[in-house]
């Protein structure tokens, strides 16, 4: 493999050489695709205790955040140098750190090595003094805080996969965490979720697709707490996941985006169906009082019942051809400007002909959204909830029949 690679290669360059020629290649330098900010340089501290030791050796001393000297001059100035420095609090042990704020928080242990949790470390849970001892260190630097939240809180290990935490992440410890921050108003300026825990994992990994949907509430959590233009950036995945699972990720959260989005169109469109029940049960209550008023034959009263059954039969036969040609959404408008409008004509109806007439439109309106909103739905839903979207239809259809009903018979009393 490796040998035919490289003789492709010499092929490929000899190839190159034999056909080379001058070009001329420029660059305009003027339009950017990215850009890098001022604070680039970035720093991390570890959450890891003295007795972490590896190959004989416990390198961490005193430099993790549970035993570092914030108040040390040399560190501050040496932070203060870098003018400005991004800092990271998190990696390896972040996802199991407890905050100790807010009322219930369980499991508020010390940090100890017993060769249970990911890491063979368990607990961690810094006293709200630390927090404080924290930020004044960062606001003394004026580094710039990123924070990993403990994106394993609240899930379990698979029985089967000992690496793989199933479940939801529970969010309240973190919005307690967030809710501190803020009543203190020590700057944040990014929370990660998670170290590392995407695709792979070093200690522990999380299925793309459920880290999305924590990804997802964290999001949620910011823009509740923060106001706009002063929320801290959300980021994720961190780690070294292979591009498979980061991509799952960023499909999934554009997924839970365009399902809100799907529902809502579905919904919106399907307040045609509604009215076509509720037309439907309307006229049932309505024709004995319209019979009395316009003093009607029975065939006559036939007639206006069965008005709008003709209008939609008789649109039915054109209206797909229509929509292919216009599209749906002009044909929807125009379903939903005739319902309105034979809504009004049928109000102000001085004989039994505007009646009729307003029927027909009525019957216009009713072919056009029984007709169209469930391909409407069906194209403009996610495959993943197609089906429980289409049934909305029938679901509103009904429920207008029956809400029609209750006013048929609330006016009857
Ligand atoms: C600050 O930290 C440095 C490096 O660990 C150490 O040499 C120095 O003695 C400390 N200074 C104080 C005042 O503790
Ligand atoms: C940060 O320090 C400045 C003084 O350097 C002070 O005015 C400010 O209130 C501090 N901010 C916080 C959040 O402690
Ligand atoms: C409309 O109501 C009639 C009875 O008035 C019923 O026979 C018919 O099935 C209803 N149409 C629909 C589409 O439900």
């Amino acid at each position: 493999m490796g040998s035919s690679a490289i003789a492709c290669c010499i092929l490929l360059s000899l190839f190159s050489v034999a056909l080379a020629e001058y070009v001329d290649v420029r660059v305009r330098g003027v339009v950017s695709i990215a850009s890098t900010d001022d604070n680039f340089i970035c720093a991390t501290l570890d959450w890891w205790p003295t007795d972490k030791c590896d190959y004989n050796q416990c390198p961490w001393g005193k430099a993790g955040i549970f035993n570092l000297d914030l108040k040390n001059k040399t560190l501050i100035n040496a932070v203060k140098a870098f003018n400005t420095i991004r800092i990271r609090i998190g990696r390896s042990l972040q996802d199991q750190i407890i905050y100790n704020f807010g009322y219930g928080v369980k499991d508020c242990n010390q940090i100890m090595k017993d060769g249970f949790g990911p890491f063979l470390f368990r607990g961690g849970c810094p006293q709200p003094k630390r927090w404080d001892e924290i930020h004044e260190f960062f606001n003394q630097t004026q580094a710039k805080l990123l924070f990993g939240l403990n994106a394993l809180h609240g899930k379990k290990t698979d029985p089967k996969d000992k690496i793989l935490w199933v479940g939801d992440w529970d969010a309240k410890n973190a919005r307690d965490l967030m809710e501190y921050t803020i009543s203190k108003g020590y700057p944040v300026e990014s929370y990660e979720l998670g170290n590392e825990l995407c695709g792979s994992g070093v200690g522990a990994r999380i299925e793309a697709k459920q880290y999305a949907k924590d990804m997802k509430k964290l999001k949620q959590h910011v823009t509740e707490l923060f106001p706009d233009g002063k929320q801290p950036k959300v980021l994720g995945p961190g780690g070294s996941e292979p591009l498979y699972s980061f991509l799952v990720v960023l499909i999934t959260l554009f997924k839970l985006h365009s399902f809100q989005g799907a529902a809502l169109v579905a919904f919106a469109a399907t307040i045609g169906n509604f009215l076509q029940g509720w037309d439907n049960a309307t006229i049932a209550g309505a024709i004995v009082y319209i019979t009395d008023d316009f003093d009607l034959g029975s065939s006559v009263e036939g007639l206006v019942v069965a008005m709008s059954l003709i209008g939609a039969t008789v649109i039915t036969t054109c209206s797909g051809a229509i929509s292919d040609w216009l599209g749906r959404r002009p044909m929807l408008i125009a379903s939903s400007v005739l319902y309105f409008v034979s809504g009004l004509v049928m109000l102000w109806s001085p004989n039994v002909y505007v009646l009729c007439l307003a029927r027909l439109l009525d019957g216009f309106g009713i072919g056009l959204a029984v007709t169209l909103v469930p391909v409407y739905i069906s194209e403009t839903a996610p495959s993943d909830i197609r089906g429980s979207l289409n049934t909305l239809t029938q679901f509103l259809g009904s429920g207008g029949m029956f809400l029609s009903y209750c006013m048929v018979f609330g006016m009857s009393l």
